[in-house]
Order: structure tokens, then C-alpha cells, then sequence
């Protein structure tokens, strides 16, 4: 007689093993499977091999979802707090980065470790590499058929996250299993990817790769997908197009053939360093040449840049029209700009769209339709902020369907 398993957890990522490690925990039999030859791999690459594992201040307010309502219970039933004891408890040192973003001191492979460590404890049974050819439900129970035989289980969660970085096994067996059970998917498309641009604007600037400054950019509108937002991050200037925190939060707003906008002082004038009108109007400005101005602000080059499309390349403020000042002045606090695309799955780090949560239930994320079978991770539409909050929602939705398995 087979083994019937209390769940089959398909996936062995951030919110396959820590789902499986507290499940495993509360006294359930449970079996992770992964076509992987090494588990935990996005775990790895992330935060520049740091793992930037959770933020002090994720809340709901740093998710895009169709229903933004859906994350609220699973985030309040397992929060960044419950996760930073947890890494205490295993000695992790941490620091603290950039806006409530934790990171591991030494490297990502603890946070794997750690997780594994908490399956072991939970008595649970990882698998890999293994092939999963087919779910099927019979006669009250979950089969999974995998290249090893099949598995009988009382409840199938499905963890294989987003279809980023393909290379290292992103697959959308999540969403395919989804549609064979009749549910919803959000289209996904790349998300906190960088933006590529072809406009001759963007040309004028392709020089100046590598330039990183703090911007105030702004994407999306209200009746988008996910409305609109407002960033003040660090922006950086490749030859590809646009890149840097700022316009990775900005991309997941961004929907194609629109506009972003940004405002090249916003971010210093934000942290009141100084009154951008001061800078156009300044008596003591008059002898000096426009470029030098704007480079009291902004990186030389990029003030050369901005003074050359409107022709004022070396020309002193005194003689510049007060139309012309305008017009310099407008180009730098709303240079708009439409990208061309993004870089695509192969540099977004997470998925927008996913199994629709209208499909799910909020308090244990399984489907309403199909009792027994779960969705957690990035493979449901729910997207965090760059800084933490992706993983938070690995963990907070692995929590909260443990709790039902
Ligand atoms: P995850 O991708 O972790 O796991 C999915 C698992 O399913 C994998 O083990 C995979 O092998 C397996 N799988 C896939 N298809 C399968 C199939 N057909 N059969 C069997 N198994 C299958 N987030 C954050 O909060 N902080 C950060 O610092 C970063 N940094 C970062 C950098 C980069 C480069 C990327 C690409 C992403 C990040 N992220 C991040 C995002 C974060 O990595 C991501 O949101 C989580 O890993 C999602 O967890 P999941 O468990 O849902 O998927």
C-alpha cells in the first residue's frame, strides 16, 4: 500500500521550503519534489548573493495585485518580525541597507541553509531533480505522476515561482496546472526588469552609461492594471537604456507604449538640499555657463547633456532667454520618455500577473474551486516592491497555507 502524504509540495524555492519546513513542523507528512539539480537557486543570486531576505516595513502598500486586499491576512499572520527571529534563531548576521532592506552579512546560501535546516527539523522529504509529468485528482486524493512513480497526497501546493531568469529553471508549471483546473491567470509580464529605449532622445545620452544619481520618477496612471506610482531612488544610465532601483520599481507599473517620467532633481530637492526654482532664478547664476549650473546638482555629463539638447552648451545664464531657462528647466523635471520595451524574463527578478486571487482564498491560498489544492509564491498575482518584500510574500503566503495543509 502507497504512502498518502499530507501535501506534495511542488517546488523547492523560498516559499516551497519554508511552507514545507513549518508544515513539517506542525506534524504533517509532507514531500517537496523540484526539477532542480540544486534547490534554492533564485535564494542564491538574490540581492547580489546577499539575499535581501525581508524589509522592516513591508506592508500591503508594497504589493501590485488586482485585488491589493489579498495579501493583508497572510502578511499580518506572518510578518517581516516573525521572519528576522527566525534568522536571529540561527545566528544570520544582518544589516540593515537601504529603507528597511535586511540583507545577509555574509552570504545568501545561509538563508538556504536555514531553510533546509527547518525542513529537517519538520522531518519532511525533498526530492530533486525530479520530472513531474502530471496532477491529477481521483477518488477524494492528489496524484502527482513524476519520472520516479507516482505520489498519493491529501493536498498539492504548488510553488514553482515566476517565469524570471530562465537559465537557472523558471519555469510555468504553476500557471499551467492552474489552467488545467479551470482557474484564472493574469497575463505575467517581467517586472522590476530594466527599461530599453530606440528614441533618438535617449541617443543624446547613451554617453553617458554608468551615471548613477537619485530621481524622481513616476509611471502608470490610474486606470492601469495596477494604477500609478511614484518613486525617489537612485537611477542608472546604461547602454541599454535605464536601469537602478528607481526604474525597477517604476518598469512594474509601466505598461507598453506608454510614457515614464522623470524629474532629474526631484529626489535631492525631496530631501529639501535645495529649491530647484532657486537654481533657474539665482542672481549669482549670471556669469556662469549653463552646464556648470546644472552640474551644482547633477553629474557634469549629464548637465553637459541636458545644456546641448537645448543648445545652451557654454552659454552663459545671463544670455539665456527666460524661455529658453524654462524650456531647460521643463526637459529636466519632466523628461518623458517612452521606453521601447523592458530586458525581458532574463533580467526582471520577479513575475507580474500569475493565478488570479480571486481563485484563491486569502487566509490558507487555496483555490476555491478545488479544495486541496494551493498556490503560494510568486506564482499568484501578487508582486512586491523591489527592497525585501518578495521574499516577505514568499514566506507570509508558505505560513499561512501550512497552517491549512
Ligand atoms: P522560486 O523561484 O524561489 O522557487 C521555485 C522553485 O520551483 C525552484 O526551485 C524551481 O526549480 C522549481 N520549479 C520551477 N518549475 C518547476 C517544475 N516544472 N517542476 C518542478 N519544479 C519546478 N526578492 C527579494 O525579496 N529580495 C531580493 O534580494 C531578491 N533578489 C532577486 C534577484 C534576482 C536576480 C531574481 C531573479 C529575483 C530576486 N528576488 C528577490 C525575487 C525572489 O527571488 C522571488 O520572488 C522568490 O524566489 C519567489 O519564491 P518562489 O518560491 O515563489 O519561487
Amino acid at each position: 500500500m502507497s504512502k498518502t502524504w499530507d501535501a506534495v509540495i511542488i517546488g523547492g524555492g523560498a516559499a516551497g521550503l519554508f511552507c514545507a519546513g513549518v508544515a513539517g513542523q506542525l506534524g504533517k507528512k509532507v514531500l517537496v519534489l523540484d526539477h532542480a539539480e540544486v534547490l534554492g537557486e533564485k535564494i542564491r543570486i538574490s540581492g547580489g548573493g546577499r539575499c535581501n531576505f525581508t524589509n522592516l516595513h513591508s506592508s500591503p502598500a508594497n504589493f501590485l495585485s488586482l485585488n491589493p486586499h489579498f495579501v493583508k491576512s497572510a502578511l499580518a499572520r506572518y510578518s517581516s518580525q516573525d521572519f528576522i527571529k527566525l534568522v536571529q534563531t540561527y545566528r544570520i548576521a544582518y544589516h540593515e541597507k537601504h529603507q528597511g532592506q535586511l540583507f545577509c552579512d555574509d552570504s545568501a546560501k545561509q538563508i538556504i541553509d536555514m531553510l533546509m535546516g527547518e525542513c529537517a527539523k519538520g522531518k519532511v522529504q525533498i526530492r530533486h531533480p525530479v520530472v513531474i509529468n502530471a496532477i491529477s485528482h481521483e477518488a477524494g486524493e492528489w496524484l502527482i505522476q513524476t519520472d520516479g512513480g507516482v505520489e498519493h497526497s491529501r493536498s498539492v501546493v504548488m510553488a514553482t515561482g515566476g517565469l524570471p531568469v530562465p537559465a537557472i529553471g523558471a519555469t510555468a508549471f504553476s500557471l499551467d496546472i492552474a489552467k488545467q483546473y479551470g482557474l484564472r491567470v493574469i497575463d505575467p509580464r517581467p517586472a522590476l526588469v530594466p527599461l530599453s529605449f530606440t528614441s533618438g532622445e535617449f541617443e543624446n545620452l547613451n554617453a553617458l552609461a554608468g551615471l548613477s544619481l537619485p530621481v524622481r520618477i513616476a509611471a502608470g496612471s490610474k486606470g492601469d492594471r495596477y494604477g500609478a506610482c511614484r518613486f525617489h531612488e537612485d537611477l542608472l544610465l546604461t547602454h541599454k537604456g535605464l536601469s537602478g532601483p528607481a526604474v525597477l520599481q517604476a518598469s512594474s507599473y509601466w505598461a507598453e507604449g506608454e510614457a515614464i517620467h522623470i524629474d532629474w532633481l526631484g529626489a535631492v530637492e525631496a530631501n529639501g538640499q535645495f529649491n530647484c526654482d532657486d537654481l533657474f532664478n539665482h542672481e549669482d547664476n549670471r556669469l556662469k555657463l549653463t552646464e556648470n549650473i546644472l552640474a551644482s546638482v547633477m553629474p557634469l555629463r549629464l548637465a553637459k547633456a541636458f545644456a546641448e539638447q537645448k543648445n545652451l552648451l557654454g552659454r552663459k545664464w545671463a544670455e539665456v532667454s527666460k524661455k529658453d531657462r524654462q524650456a531647460l528647466k521643463e526637459l529636466i523635471t519632466n523628461w518623458s520618455v517612452k521606453p521601447a520595451g523592458t530586458l525581458g524574463w532574463k533580467k526582471a527578478e520577479v513575475m507580474l500577473g500569475g493565478v488570479d486571487t480571486k481563485e484563491l482564498d486569502g487566509q490558507t491560498m487555496m483555490s476555491r474551486k478545488h479544495p486541496g489544492l494551493y498556490f503560494i509564491g510568486e506564482c499568484v498575482d501578487v508582486t512586491g516592491h523591489l527592497g525585501g518584500h518578495n521574499f516577505q510574500w514568499a514566506w507570509a503566503s508558505g505560513f499561512a497555507c501550512a497552517q491549512a495543509i
